[in-house]
């Protein structure tokens, strides 16, 4: 199978900024060669998911991706990081930034970041800050990290009042997404990666909702061409609305779709593993389309449809079933004041007209989204 190649570019930006995303098979063996351009005579720090080891009995895709940045740069380092959200606070932050120093980093030196969407997230962050910002490279191990996270610069961490609500907009050099890194990864972790592919299709994408109806057999037995068909339209459609959007100031929005249920969600899960984000991704898009009809602004039919599809991929659709969340629909509402999307005291949600018709609704009636969440969760 061909490699594929995608170039983000940021058109409005004076210096015409843009990285290429790179999805394939055996990609990872001749990492130090593709990224040698940015590796070669600097100090390199590879922040890895500590799910990786350099034994080479461990898993082999992480030894030899090693071994060929090595061998294309005498000056490297390695920091292990703790996969699962409960790694993305200010602790395991300063402790990452404090090492990075340690091993006397300058101004260009350059960060790898090798893992999932929180080792993405965090070393991310810490690349935008350490220094007043070093660059960074992503190498995304988790199907969520290589359709979503590991492409439109956004990093942070969690605070104690909420999901992501610390972190800046840092762009990589470049992504490199191997799909074969994904055979070791849980089940479980693959169908939440799962949940964020299919939101794409909700967001604008009726052809490739259809699709995914379609291929959702050939998906799930990790048919790779059917992969990297995936990763690479989910990278194609967020790169088009994040080219245009960088810092959310408007459309780059609807990439939340779902997520202000969903993080409010994780928020109750303590992010202890109880319930992981593609799952409260599922649920809060699951809720987001209830709300539209709800509201009379979607199709019951739709909404149906849309939950029929995330059963199939094997993800949660309701929040009744995480009832050890102890969800209250009053402290639902509490939470929902915490999201960054909301401006001057109105919330804002992502709804849908239909599959494939998202839109930004930025004064949502408070009466309203009560009784609709009481009915949803404490009925
Ligand atoms: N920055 C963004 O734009 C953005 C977008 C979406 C999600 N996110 C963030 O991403 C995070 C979720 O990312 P995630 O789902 O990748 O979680 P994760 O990074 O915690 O990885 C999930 C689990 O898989 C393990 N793992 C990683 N790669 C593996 C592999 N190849 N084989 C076996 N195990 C492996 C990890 O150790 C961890 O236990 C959340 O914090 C979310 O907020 C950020
Ligand atoms: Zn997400």
């Amino acid at each position: 199978m061909k490699p594929t190649t995608l170039n983000i570019s940021f058109s409005k930006d004076i210096n015409k900024r843009s990285y290429d995303i790179q999805i394939g098979t055996n990609l990872l063996a001749n990492a130090g060669l593709i990224l040698r351009k940015f590796i070669e005579n600097r100090k390199v720090i590879v922040i890895h998911d500590n799910y990786f080891s350099l034994n080479e009995n461990d898993n082999e895709y992480f030894y030899k991706f090693a071994k060929s940045i090595e061998a294309n740069c005498k000056n490297i380092f390695f920091i292990s990081v703790r996969g699962g959200d409960k790694t993305k606070n200010i602790i395991e932050f300063n402790e990452i930034i404090e090492k990075m120093l340690s091993f006397e980093i300058d101004r260009e030196s350059l960060v790898i970041a090798f893992g999932g969407g929180v080792v993405g997230d965090i070393a991310g962050f810490a690349s935008s800050v350490v220094l007043r910002g070093i660059n960074f490279i992503q190498v995304p191990t988790t199907l969520l990290s290589q359709v979503d996270s590991s492409v439109g610069g956004k990093t942070g961490i969690n605070s104690k009042m909420g999901k992501n609500l610390i972190g800046a907009f840092h762009q990589p050099l470049v992504v490199i997404s191997d799909i074969n890194i994904l055979e070791s990864l849980p089940k479980r972790e693959f169908y939440a990666g799962l949940a964020e592919v299919i939101k794409y299709g909700l967001i604008n994408d009726i052809d490739f909702f259809e699709w995914l109806e379609k291929e959702c057999e050939q998906i799930l037995i990790y048919n790779p061409s059917k992969l990297q068909t995936i990763i690479t339209k989910s990278c194609e459609i967020k790169a088009e609305i994040v080219k245009n959007d960088e810092k959310e100031i408007g459309q780059r929005a609807l990439l939340n779709l779902g997520h202000t249920f969903a993080h409010a969600i994780e928020y109750f899960g303590n992010y202890d593993g109880r319930i992981i984000h593609g799952e409260a991704v599922s649920i809060g898009i699951c809720l987001a389309f209830k709300f539209s009809s709800f509201l009379g602004l979607c199709d019951d039919t739709d909404t149906k449809r849309v939950i029929t599809l995330f059963n199939r991929f094997k993800l949660p659709t309701s929040v009744k079933g995480f009832k050890k969340l102890h969800l209250s629909s009053t402290e639902m509402m509490e939470r929902f004041k915490f999201d960054k999307k909301n401006k001057r005291n109105q919330l804002t949600f992502i709804l849908n007209n239909s599959i494939g018709k998202s839109f930004i609704h930025n004064n949502v009636d408070v009466e309203n989204l009560t009784q609709f969440l009481d009915k949803e969760i404490n009925a």
